[in-house]
C-alpha cells in the first residue's frame, strides 16, 4: 500500500498503537501524544496559575485553534465557532434558523435518508410544533442521496435542507457539494453535518456552500473528547442571530444587546480551553500529514477490509456509493451483529455495534437491525485489519 505517509512516525506518535487494534475511528480515535500533552499541558497551568489567568495567558494559542480550524475547511477565522461537538454545532446552527425566521405551517424541511437522529429528532420537534412538513430526500441507485430526486423535490416553500456527508453508519459519501449548487441562490438555509468527514476527508466549506458546516474533535480528526467546532457562511453571519445568546455571544448594552459580529456569537464563554487547545493540536497535527495523504490512507485500508471481508463466507458488505469513506459496515448471516461486535472485541480489536437508534429511516428502509462497523485511521496497518478478518472468520 504506497502511502506518503510515515506510518511509522504516525503510530510511534500514537501512544495507544502499543495497546488496542483500533478501529473504531468513527467513535472516537486514538489521539497522538501531542493532543493529550498539550491538554494536560493545560490543566496544568490551570492548576498552577488559575483557570483565567491560564486562559489568559492561552489567549493568543486559543485563537490560533480557530485559524487551524478555518484552515482545514478553507474558511475565514471569523466564520469558525470553537463549541463542544458536532451535535452542539449542529443544533446552534438550527436554534439560530428557528428564532431568526420562525417556520410556517407551509413550510418544508428535506433532510437526507441517512441523517443522523440527534439531527432529524430537533428537526421532527420543529415541524411537530409549527406545522411544517419533513420530508427524507430519497436515496439513488448507488445508494447517495438522488440529486435529481432532490432537485423535483426543490421549491419555495422549502425552508431548510440538511445532509449528512458521511453517515455513521455507512461507507456512503453524499454530494453535499451537489446539494449546495443546487441551492445556490436560494432563501433555502443549508446545514451539512461533516461530523464522520473532517480529519477523514478534504472539506471545503465555501465550496460546499452550506450556511453551517458542523464538526466534532473526538472522531477522525483524534482530537479529545468534548470538542467541535461550527463553520458559518456570510449569509447566516448576516441574516441569522442565535437563541439564546449570552454575554460572550452578545454584549449587553443601555439600549438592549449587541449580538457578536463574528462566529463567536454561536459561543459560549465557559468551556474547556484545555480540551480546545487540544483539538487545535488535533488539526494542526492533520495539517501536517495532509489531509489528501489521509484520506487516500483511510481510504486504502477500508477498501482493503471490504475485499478481505467479503471473501468471508456469509458476511454482507452494507457501504453503498460509488466513492467510499472509511467507514465500514457489515453483517453475517446467522449472527446477530452485538455478538460479532463482541466476539471481535473479546480479540481486542475495537469496533462498535451500529444500530436503528442511529439513523432510523436509513436502517428501517434497507431492513437493516444491526451492523459491525469497522473504521480504519491512517495509523492502522494491514496487519491490524489481517487480525480482524481472523476473528470475523473464527465467528
Ligand atoms: C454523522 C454524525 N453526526 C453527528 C454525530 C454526533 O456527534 P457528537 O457526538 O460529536 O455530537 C455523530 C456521532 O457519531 C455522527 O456520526
Amino acid at each position: 500500500m504506497a502511502s506518503p505517509l510515515d506510518v511509522d512516525r504516525l503510530r510511534a506518535d500514537t501512544p495507544g498503537c502499543s495497546h488496542v487494534t483500533h478501529l473504531n475511528n468513527a467513535g472516537s480515535a486514538l489521539p497522538p501524544a501531542v493532543v493529550t500533552d498539550t491538554v494536560v499541558d493545560h490543566l496544568r497551568r490551570e492548576e498552577q496559575i488559575g483557570g483565567y489567568e491560564a486562559h489568559a495567558e492561552a489567549a493568543d494559542r486559543i485563537e490560533a485553534v480557530r485559524d487551524s480550524a478555518a484552515t482545514l475547511v478553507g474558511a475565514r477565522p471569523d466564520q469558525i465557532a470553537l463549541l463542544e461537538s458536532a451535535t452542539d454545532a449542529w443544533s446552534r446552527g438550527l436554534a439560530a434558523i428557528a428564532f431568526t425566521r420562525p417556520l410556517r405551517t407551509e413550510d418544508r424541511i428535506l433532510v437526507s435518508s441517512a441523517e443522523y437522529a440527534s439531527n432529524v429528532i430537533p428537526l421532527m420537534q420543529l415541524a411537530m410544533t409549527t406545522g411544517a412538513r419533513l420530508e427524507f430526500i430519497p436515496d439513488g441507485a448507488d445508494g447517495c442521496l438522488d440529486a435529481a430526486a432532490f432537485a423535483d423535490m426543490l421549491d419555495t416553500d422549502v425552508a431548510i435542507v440538511a445532509v449528512t456527508h458521511c453517515p455513521s453508519q455507512n461507507g456512503l459519501i453524499n454530494d453535499v457539494a451537489g446539494v449546495g449548487a443546487a441551492l445556490a441562490g436560494t432563501d433555502t438555509w443549508y446545514l451539512v453535518d461533516a461530523c464522520q468527514s473532517i480529519g477523514q476527508l478534504p472539506v471545503d466549506a465555501v465550496d460546499i456552500g452550506a450556511d453551517f458546516v458542523s464538526a466534532t474533535g473526538r472522531k477522525f480528526l483524534r482530537g479529545p473528547r468534548g470538542t467541535g467546532f461550527l463553520y458559518a457562511s456570510d449569509r447566516a453571519l448576516d441574516e441569522l442571530e442565535p437563541f439564546p445568546l449570552d454575554l460572550h455571544s452578545a454584549t449587553w448594552t443601555s439600549e438592549g444587546y449587541e449580538v457578536q459580529p463574528s462566529a463567536h456569537r454561536f459561543e459560549y464563554w465557559e468551556k474547556s480551553y484545555a480540551a480546545l487547545l487540544g483539538m487545535g493540536a488535533a488539526i494542526d497535527y492533520a495539517l501536517d500529514c495532509g489531509m489528501d495523504a489521509l484520506s487516500l490512507r483511510i481510504a486504502e485500508l477500508a477498501a482493503y477490509a471490504r475485499t478481505g471481508l467479503e471473501q468471508i463466507p456469509g458476511v454482507l458488505i452494507n457501504d453503498r456509493g460509488v466513492r467510499r469513506s472509511g467507514i465500514v459496515t457489515f453483517t453475517r448471516e446467522g449472527r446477530a451483529a452485538s455478538d460479532l461486535v463482541a466476539h471481535i472485541k473479546a480479540s481486542g480489536i475495537n469496533v462498535s455495534l451500529s444500530t436503528p437508534d442511529y439513523s432510523r429511516r436509513d436502517f428501517e428502509s434497507h431492513g437493516v437491525t444491526g451492523l459491525v462497523r469497522v473504521s480504519p485511521h491512517a495509523y492502522n496497518t494491514t496487519e491490524e485489519i489481517d487480525r480482524l478478518l481472523v476473528a470475523v472468520a473464527a465467528s
